[in-house]
């Protein structure tokens, strides 16, 4: 099968387009024929080795946390899924191998897919989605008339985030740059801010949480803005966040976070039950087949994507009929 791989850590001349032997599934484990896989930061951050610790020393490797496609063969003990299912795999930073033909992972990371998208539409929702989701749901707190600053709204995470705000009620800041004031008005933000222009950490104006989906603040700066429950929520681990978010537990009112996403299937499933019901679109930036992947990894670490980034690994399907149309109400959470 055709996967890109790398065969050392390093910049995008350690990536190639490879045949490689096709997985086989092991007990519990799910082979899926890959049709679309989204490119994150944290993929060009594993090829530039950045997170070798966790992805060790052992060359070649496929590339990619998470790709969707059709199940093709399940392994022993494997019950929730079956050959021809339409599914969503995160096969995570440990394991990889998303950007192939063939995925092999667990069965406890594959999801249904939502029925009204293609594959490379549906690939991005175990991380850009549910980062969003369980930043601002768990670690926000947000609810109905709440105030929400996206930093980044424009980014992968960025616009979700904003359709999720949009589903809990909350009222909702995009920063961004102005060539993206249309795009983010149009996913429900209620106000726009050029951070090119404006530095949302000096203005008069209170949220109860800030979200950096793109990690460029700091609780430090932002808890200026924060009104006295507020919470800064960062999507990078950095020292002064982790050290701030150790002592606002016990010391201060105001928090400081850092979401680390989980994928699960309660949360993919909160997923497709509002995109099928046209809650949440999925924005496709750029697409690119397979063999294309260094020029999509340049994209992605030029920081300017709008949206996401998906790569195409088969023969892309013609997106299933609208769904959902008198779907179920606006809020609240699903449960598997
Ligand atoms: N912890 C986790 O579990 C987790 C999960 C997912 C992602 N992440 C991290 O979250 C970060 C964002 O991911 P992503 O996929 O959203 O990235 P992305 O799609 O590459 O973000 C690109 C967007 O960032 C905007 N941007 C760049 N500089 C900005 C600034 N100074 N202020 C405001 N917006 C700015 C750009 O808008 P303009 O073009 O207008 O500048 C662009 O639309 C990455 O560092 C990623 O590694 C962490």
């Amino acid at each position: 099968m055709k996967a890109a791989v790398i065969t050392g850590y390093g910049g995008n001349e350690v990536v190639e387009i490879r045949d490689m032997p096709r997985p086989e599934p092991g007990k519990g484990e799910v082979l899926i024929r890959v049709y679309g896989a989204s490119i994150n930061p944290v993929d060009w951050k594993i090829r530039n080795g950045m997170l070798r610790v966790l992805t060790g020393r052992k060359f070649p490797k496929i590339l990619g946390s998470e790709c969707a496609g059709e199940v093709v063969e399940i392994g022993d003990g494997v019950r929730r899924v079956k050959p021809g299912d339409r599914v969503i795999a995160h096969p995570g930073a440990r394991r990889l191998g998303a950007y192939a033909e063939f995925a092999c992972t667990g069965e406890g990371n594959v999801f249904p897919s939502p029925e009204n998208l293609s594959f490379q539409e549906s690939s991005p929702l175990p991380i850009a989605g549910l980062t969003a989701l369980q930043a601002l749901r768990d670690l926000g707190r947000i609810e109905a008339g709440r105030s929400v600053l996206i930093n980044g709204a424009s980014g992968g995470v960025g616009v979700f985030a904003l359709q999720i705000a949009r589903i809990f009620d909350a009222k909702t800041t995009a920063v961004c740059s102005s060539s993206n004031f249309d795009l983010v008005r149009d996913l429900g933000a209620d106000r726009v801010i050029d951070y090119k222009k404006q530095d949302f950490i000096l203005g008069d104006d209170r949220w109860d949480i800030v979200f950096d989906a793109v990690s460029k603040s700091s609780f430090a700066k932002a808890k200026r803005v924060l009104t006295p429950r507020g919470v800064y929520i960062a999507t990078l681990p950095q020292p002064s966040t982790l050290i701030n978010q150790y002592l606002t537990r016990f010391m201060t009112r105001k928090k400081a976070r850092t979401i680390m996403v989980r994928p699960k299937l309660v949360d993919m499933n909160w997923m497709k039950f509002h995109i099928e019901a046209g809650r949440i679109r999925i924005v496709i930036d750029r697409n690119y087949p397979l063999e294309e992947i260094r020029e999509a990894f340049a994209y992605s670490e030029s920081g300017r994507a709008k949206g996401k980034i998906v790569l195409k690994t088969g023969e892309e399907e013609t997106p299933r009929e609208e769904y959902g149309k008198n779907g179920p109400p606006a809020s609240g959470r699903v449960t598997d």
